[in-house]
């Protein structure tokens, strides 16, 4: 396949192509001139917050809820906070070991700036979510990769992560379920993961956002409720994905008390506690009667999407990492002997379909393509319509050059 980026692309592209983050939002920008545009690009659910958690927050404004709460959030949310992860992911904590963020985003810049000492290694899945990678190195820390591939479905191995390690490392990053690619990290390989991170004394980071979209047969599994992991693991999560509420912007973080300390410090300097009416929201979210029927309302719309997405998919004669959770298909585009970056333009620029490249998430993936599937099953079957012909013109030329 060619791996160069044909000149013709836009230098608006062109230019950002090596740095992930910069790359999405270029994209995301020319896509925003596009009325017609299918966006399967972003990772924010396109399904409305559930009524009872907007009723909440009018609620909370009618009744003056709207003064500044702790740093740390309020004490509601974080006892209600430890009580879900108690019940559902086995955790030890109580409402001292958690934090609420300003998102997941904000948690993770947190963790970063409260952890890394300059020069620290951190040690992060390729391909990844490359805000991880901003996040690491504005605290003055190196991203070390730990390649991941297809042919494991993304799992992560216990041996490569141990072999990654050097006198410098601190901490290992898990995603499960993954963005971009939709992998999931088995209970299996996490007990084994443990077991490198007791024998070198590494602290674990797990971002498990996407927790509630895990296709059977997989389940979701917390590494920080084995017991000999507890004092060992920060535990990241939030409230944009399970109920669709990413323009909220509520995250947490569990963690032993000395962490979650050290975390509102850094948090009390830079933004303050988190909005108050979201964090009310999002005690809502958790305890109200209605909660779980939302959260099985949006697993069923996925898994139907999903369907469809591997459906079409295949029909077009892609091949693509089984996704196991999340919202996303990591797609193998390589058939068409397009960098993915180029791709990714011209099935904007002909297709007017938004996605992203795989390049978006690491420089290895010019060959995959991540496909969100946050739209209505009829919308995503329209967009394969549109992209099939390209992919198939595509295929055609670079088979006979
Ligand atoms: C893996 C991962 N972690 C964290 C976040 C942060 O999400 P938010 O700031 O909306 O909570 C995202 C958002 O896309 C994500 O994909």
């Amino acid at each position: 396949m060619n791996m160069t980026l044909n000149p013709n692309i836009p230098e608006a592209v062109r230019a950002v192509a090596a740095d992930g983050t910069k790359l999405r939002y270029a994209l995301m920008e020319m896509a925003a001139e596009y009325k017609d545009a299918i966006a399967l690009g972003r990772g924010d659910p396109d399904l409305a917050t559930p009524p009872h958690i907007i009723t909440t927050a009018e609620r909370a404004m009618r009744d003056r809820l709207t003064g500044r709460t702790p740093v740390a959030g309020l004490p509601e949310l974080r006892a209600a906070i430890a009580r879900k992860l108690q019940r559902e992911n086995g955790l030890s904590v109580e409402g001292e070991n958690i934090i609420v963020t300003t998102g997941g985003q904000e948690a993770l810049f947190l963790i970063m700036q409260a952890l890394i000492d300059p020069g620290d290694e951190i040690l992060v899945p390729d391909p990844r979510y490359t805000s991880y990678d901003d996040a690491i190195t504005s605290a003055g820390g190196q991203i070390v990769m730990i390649a991941t591939d297809h042919n494991d479905a993304f799992n992560l191995r216990p041996e490569v992560v141990e072999a990654a390690i050097t006198p410098k490392t601190k901490a290992l990053l898990i995603v499960s379920p993954s963005n971009p690619t939709a992998g999931i990290v088995t209970e299996e390989r996490l007990r084994q993961i443990a077991d490198v991170a007791i024998r070198h004394n590494l602290i674990v980071i797990s971002d498990e956002i996407y927790e509630k979209f895990v296709y059977a047969p997989y389940h979701h599994f917390s590494i920080a409720s084995l017991p000999v992991m507890a004092e060992r693991s920060i535990t990241l999560n939030g409230f944009s994905k399970t109920y669709a509420m990413t323009g909220w912007r509520v995250g947490y973080i569990a963690a032993p008390k000395n962490v979650i300390d050290a975390l509102t410090r850094v948090k009390a300097v830079t933004t303050g506690p988190a909005a108050s009416v979201s964090q009310w929201a999002a005690l809502a979210a958790l305890e109200a009667p209605e909660a779980d029927a939302a959260i099985r309302e949006f697993q069923q719309i996925y898994t139907e999407r999903r369907a469809v997405a591997m459906a079409g998919l295949t029909e077009m004669g892609l091949t693509f990492s089984e996704p196991r959770g999340a919202f996303f298909i990591w797609t193998n585009s390589s058939s068409t002997g397009i960098h993915a970056t180029e791709l990714s333009y011209l099935l904007l620029k002909e297709g007017r379909i938004l996605l992203f490249p795989g390049t978006a998430f690491g420089e290895n993936w010019g060959g995959y393509l991540r496909i969100s599937l946050l739209q209505p099953s009829d919308v995503l079957q329209e967009a394969w319509q549109r992209m099939k012909p390209i992919i198939e013109r595509y295929r055609v030329n670079n088979s006979s050059t």
